[in-house]
């Protein structure tokens, strides 16, 4: 849905200690690829625990427009009557994905070896972001793309009538890219081929060998080397989603924001390709207990209880990025509270996320008296210390969830209350948010009760 609604000012300030039971909803990313799976399946998939966020809830919207039965049970409860690799039919109107780059990717790349024509489009976020990325590799199968300077969208694509299987390295770490193309090759006949240099978040490969697809990872000298054999018959699933550890992040780095915080976030999935968060805030000094860890269809997941304590900065390594590529807002908010700088490189992709993250962070860490030292490809904050950030300051937060999460989340600590200009594109990714951080003890005020001045912007 092309977000066209009214923004929400929003705004949080410092109490006591947060405590208590942070129940985070579904993974977002296993939540969109059980919904096109399911759709591609024969029979019926059960899901629950599915993310209820509009992103997710655009590509449920999507899978209907393309045959498939899409069904709400009840929270989180939902079942998909599957129309087979192949099966797509055409949409009889333009697939608006709202403000989901996870979404307009993945169903592009479903879509490219069928013959069918689509224009997918988006909200003013998604519509400035780059879509060559998949609409490249998804040319080699036969599929022909008439997009927006830069191939943004709105786009029209032509998918491939007699499909060719495809060999493609990845040029950036990124799990759409892989995703877009490994979705493509399910409906072209013999072998298509990924190769990624840095490993990127492996949901659609455990799920694709979970509905029966062969598909197979070799790490070799070049990377890792995903196969997949082409043309299978996709068995339906019961999927249970775990909880999202980029959505997990945000109560958990409140409580090490705010003094004498202690929060249990129960049930987070913690797969490897996702948890670099987590490795990072230990380094930091983080007290993290990891409680009763477990597998959870075929994830692993665990209790995570949290206590505040001091924190020292630290140099993030490169090679970590892609793990927690989502969790840099949120770790750059946390970092202004450490001792001494946060070193963050190698993050350029962060320059094409919902927003532009490097420079959102940066101008509104700025506007709450932070020093920031930023480059095409690397962020560094400067840490003031517990009780070290002034606030007091209005963020722009650029139709991009994670960047106001991680203001309301700073602004639990500042000295002055911090204000974002638009807390709406949050039920993109996690709707309870305002309603659980409450919850935990924060304050957090929808609306503007002072003049709104605009930093970042
Ligand atoms: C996602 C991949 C990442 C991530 C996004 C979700 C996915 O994007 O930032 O939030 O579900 O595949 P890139 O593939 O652009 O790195």
């Amino acid at each position: 849905m092309a977000g066209h609604g009214e923004a929400i000012p929003m705004r949080s300030r410092a109490i006591g200690p947060l405590r208590g039971v942070a129940e985070v909803p579904g993974d977002k990313s296993i939540s969109h690829r059980a919904l096109i799976l399911g759709a591609l399946s024969v029979g019926e998939t059960r899901i629950t625990g599915l993310l209820e966020g509009q992103d997710v809830l655009d590509t449920g919207a999507a899978m209907r427009a393309f045959g498939a039965r899409v069904e709400r049970l009840g929270p989180g409860d939902w079942a998909v009557d599957g129309v087979g690799v192949g099966g797509f039919q055409e949409p009889a109107d333009v697939i608006d994905c709202g403000n989901s780059g996870t979404g307009a990717r993945l169903i592009m790349g479903a879509m490219a070896t069928s013959d069918l024509t689509v224009v997918f489009t988006g909200d003013a976020s998604l519509r400035s972001r780059p879509m060559g990325r998949v609409t490249e590799p998804l040319a080699l199968f036969g599929a022909e793309a008439h997009g927006r300077r830069g191939g943004r969208l709105p786009l029209a694509l032509r998918g491939a009538a007699n499909p060719a299987p495809v060999r493609y390295a990845t040029p950036m770490p990124s799990a759409q890219v892989k995703s877009a193309v490994l979705l493509a090759g399910l409906n072209a006949p013999g072998e298509t081929v990924v190769i990624e240099r840095e490993p990127t978040r492996d949901h659609t490969e455990r799920m694709l060998a979970g509905f029966g697809a062969a598909v197979t990872t070799e790490v070799t000298a070049e990377g890792r080397v995903i196969t997949l054999t082409g043309q299978p018959e996709l068995r339906p699933q019961a999927i249970a989603v775990p909880r999202d550890p980029s959505s997990a992040a945000f109560p958990v780095v409140a409580a090490l924001l705010v003094e004498g915080s202690d929060v249990l976030v129960p049930g987070i999935g913690l797969n490897p390709t996702r948890a670099g968060l987590y490795d990072t805030l230990i380094e930091m000094g983080a007290d993290i207990t990891f409680l009763d860890r477990r597998d959870e269809g075929g994830e692993t997941a665990a209790d995570l209880r949290v206590r505040f304590g001091p924190l020292r900065g630290i140099e993030v390594p490169p090679a970590r990025a892609a793990s927690m590529i989502d969790e840099y807002p949120v770790l750059a908010a946390l970092a202004a509270t450490a001792e001494g700088p946060t070193v963050m490189r190698g993050v350029k992709e962060l320059r094409v996320k919902e927003s532009d993250r490097i420079d959102a962070m940066a101008r509104g860490l700025e506007a709450c008296g932070v020093a920031i030292e930023e480059g095409p490809d690397f962020l560094i904050v400067h840490g003031r210390g517990p009780g070290g950030v002034e606030g007091g300051a209005t963020v722009g937060t650029r139709l991009d969830h994670r960047i106001a999460m991680a203001f309301l989340c700073l602004g639990l600590a500042t000295r002055k209350p911090v204000t974002i200009d638009d807390g709406a594109p949050i039920a993109t990714s996690f709707p309870g948010f305002v309603a659980l951080m409450r919850g935990l003890g924060a304050e957090i005020h929808e609306g503007a009760d002072a003049p709104l001045a605009r930093a970042g912007a």
